[in-house]
């Protein structure tokens, strides 16, 4: 049977960095669920599909297909074909997940890829509804957050370090929106589950946060 752990928490807190090195500590491989929720969008988007055109949207699922590859170590997303891997990065991109992950048809087709993936292999996956709907029996379930605070000067000097100009009040506006409303839809919503582990990156290191995943997946072995 595959090893599953499931890292769940809001944006910024960390997730992504501390699921990759974690994964690779162990040995398994690391599934960014967000990344094929960005995908998703990033269809939409470029096919002029509104975010509140639901019913398109649903008519359109079938038609996408979302394809992870593992290309020299790192995980690659492919949108029927076309690497889209630094695409989806864009925050439009990201804002538009934000809702569209909201509709049925969206979650169901990404639930079912996620859980044949960890069927069938020893993984790190990281989302919002992971340990609670995607992999309920995960033998290790993590819920990291932070302070929107922390979250937000941490996206500030990303983006000030990749030169790009912007203000630290609209980037925490934009954090509270994401978690409002990836923690108040009607299906899936943001929250730890009831066996996770709560973990709050906010006064730790990366290095710290993931040392204490390693302990914890050595004691749930
Ligand atoms: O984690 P990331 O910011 O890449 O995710 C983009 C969006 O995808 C999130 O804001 C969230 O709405 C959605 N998402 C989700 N369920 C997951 C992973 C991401 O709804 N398991």
């Amino acid at each position: 049977m595959s090893y599953n752990i499931a890292i769940d928490g809001p944006a910024g807190a960390g997730k992504s960095t501390i699921a990759k090195l974690a994964a690779g500590k162990l040995n398994f491989l690391y599934v960014d669920t967000g990344a094929m929720y960005r995908a998703m969008a990033y269809y939409f988007m470029t096919h002029q599909i509104a975010p509140e055109q639901e019913e398109l949207i649903t008519a359109c699922c079938d038609q996408i297909q979302i394809q992870l590859k593992y290309e020299n170590g790192s995980q690659q997303i492919y949108l029927n074909g076309q690497n889209v891997s630094s695409e989806i990065r864009k925050e439009e991109v990201g804002k538009m997940a934000s809702v569209t992950s909201a509709y049925p048809a969206v979650r169901r087709k990404l639930t079912s890829l996620q859980q044949e993936i960890a069927a069938a292999e020893d993984i790190i996956m990281d989302g919002r509804d992971i340990g609670t709907c995607v992999l309920p029996n995960a033998q290790l379930k993590i819920y990291l957050t932070a302070s929107v605070h922390t979250r937000a000067v941490r996206r500030y000097q990303e983006l000030i370090e990749k030169g790009i100009d912007c203000e630290l009040s609209e980037i925490e506006k934009d954090i509270e929106d994401r978690d409002y409303r990836d923690m108040h839809r009607e299906i899936s919503p943001l929250k730890a589950a009831d066996d996770a582990v709560v973990l709050d990156s906010s006064d730790l290191t990366i290095e710290q946060v993931t040392e204490k995943i390693i302990k914890l997946a050595g004691a749930a072995k």
